[in-house]
């Protein structure tokens, strides 16, 4: 791998696997990033690292739909290997305007498979990242196993799906190169406020309600998102070409529990807010998201066996990491609230009381 292209490197996840994989792996290529910078994407994250290794990271504002686009930029810096995170990433938006979620991770992933399969005599591996939820939702007992089979119960997770399955064919019938990933949620900083812990700790701080959908009792299994580039990069160097991992925290915690932490870390951290004895005042049962997925757990015995992958941070731990994060960084938290974000609060929220 010389000439890396990493896709939605201005989001949350390719953001900080971009930042571990310049600054802490010894990888000497090129990393070209390419992003179409929708909402989410926030290339002013990745400042530093541009400035630390001029040259050795190259950003390009391409939306990987645009097959002719793709095509320039795999010829212009001799693409041989990708790491595919560019994605429509929040089911709440899937289910309010699924159109995207079809293009982006449906036909965007066609067009990137498209390209490496035009190269595949020079073309070294291509990377899909995507998630637990394409499994659907578990009772009681029991975990996603690479195994279980697909029952996706979202827009959002049926693209990503029908996009690991794109991936998994271009491999078995063109023998393209292929490894994939599926993970659980993530935490940390850079994470874009729409999601539950940083929605949260954000309104939080400032004294706003805390939205929490339905009862509060689904489960999510949570990995700290350094963790999780580690795993992809592991999973890069070492895992079985055509083979997919899964990849989680061994956290569950139902999303009523979270939110209870991120309160009491913060009434610890800054203090007590005005007028309250505890942040968990704030608490608003609201209207459930449809479809909500009542359980995920994340069996990664594989990557942990085959691949000597563990996780190194606790929940506790990083969670007080993340919050300290995003109190650290109020100008970024600001610029990512700005314009869409009112707009999008407005329409998942307005109407959820
Ligand atoms: P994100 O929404 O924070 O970032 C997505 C990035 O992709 C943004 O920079 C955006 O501008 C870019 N993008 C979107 N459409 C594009 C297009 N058509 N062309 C080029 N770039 C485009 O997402 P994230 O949370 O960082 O997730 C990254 C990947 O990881 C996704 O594939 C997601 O399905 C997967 N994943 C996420 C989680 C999680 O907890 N966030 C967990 C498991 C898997
Ligand atoms: O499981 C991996 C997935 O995790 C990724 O594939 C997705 O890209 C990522 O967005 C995330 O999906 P979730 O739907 O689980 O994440 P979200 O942060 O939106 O919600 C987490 C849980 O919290 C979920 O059960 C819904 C609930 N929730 C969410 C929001 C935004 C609330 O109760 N209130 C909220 O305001």
């Amino acid at each position: 791998m010389k000439n890396l292209m990493v896709t939605g490197g201005c989001g949350f996840i390719g953001g900080n696997f971009i930042r571990y994989v310049l600054t802490e792996t010894g990888f000497s290529g090129r990393i070209i990033n390419v992003d179409k910078l929708t909402y989410a994407g926030n290339p002013e994250s990745l400042d530093d690292v541009a400035k630390q290794f001029p040259g050795r990271y190259v950003f390009e504002q391409v939306d990987i739909c645009d097959a002719k686009e793709i095509d320039r930029v795999f010829n212009e810096y001799g693409i041989d290997a990708v790491a595919h995170f560019a994605a429509e990433s929040h089911v709440d938006r899937s289910i309010t305007a699924p159109g995207e979620f079809i293009q982006t991770n449906l036909i965007g992933t066609y067009t990137l498979l498209e390209a490496a399969r035009a190269r595949l005599e020079s073309f070294e591996l291509f990377h899909h990242v995507s998630t637990d939820e394409v499994f659907g939702s578990l009772g009681e007992t029991g975990a996603f196993t690479e195994h279980t089979p697909y029952q996706p119960n979202s827009p959002y997770s049926a693209s990503k799906a029908g996009s690991d399955h794109l991936v998994r064919a271009y491999h078995e019938t063109f023998k393209l190169p292929t490894t994939m990933s599926n993970c659980s949620n993530n935490y940390g900083p850079y994470h874009f406020p729409e999601k539950l812990i940083p929605l949260v700790l954000l309104n939080a701080k400032e004294g706003k309600p805390l939205p929490v959908y339905g009862d509060g009792m689904q489960v999510r299994d949570w990995l700290y998102v350094r963790d999780h580039a580690v795993a992809i990069w592991t999973v890069m160097q070492k895992g079985g070409r055509g083979e997919t991992y899964n990849v989680g925290g061994r956290c569950e915690m139902p999303n009523l529990r979270v939110v209870e932490m991120i309160c009491d870390l913060l009434d610890e951290m800054v203090g007590p807010l005005a007028g309250h004895t505890s942040r968990r005042e704030l608490i608003t049962f609201v209207k459930d998201r449809p479809g909500h997925d009542r359980r995920y757990a994340i069996d990664c015995s594989k990557i942990q066996k085959e691949l000597s992958w563990e996780p190194e941070e606790t929940f506790a731990t990083s969670l007080r990491k993340t919050i300290q994060w995003y109190l650290d960084n109020p100008e970024w938290v600001k610029h990512v609230r700005s314009g869409e974000y009112q707009n999008w609060v407005k329409t998942n929220y307005g109407n959820r009381n």
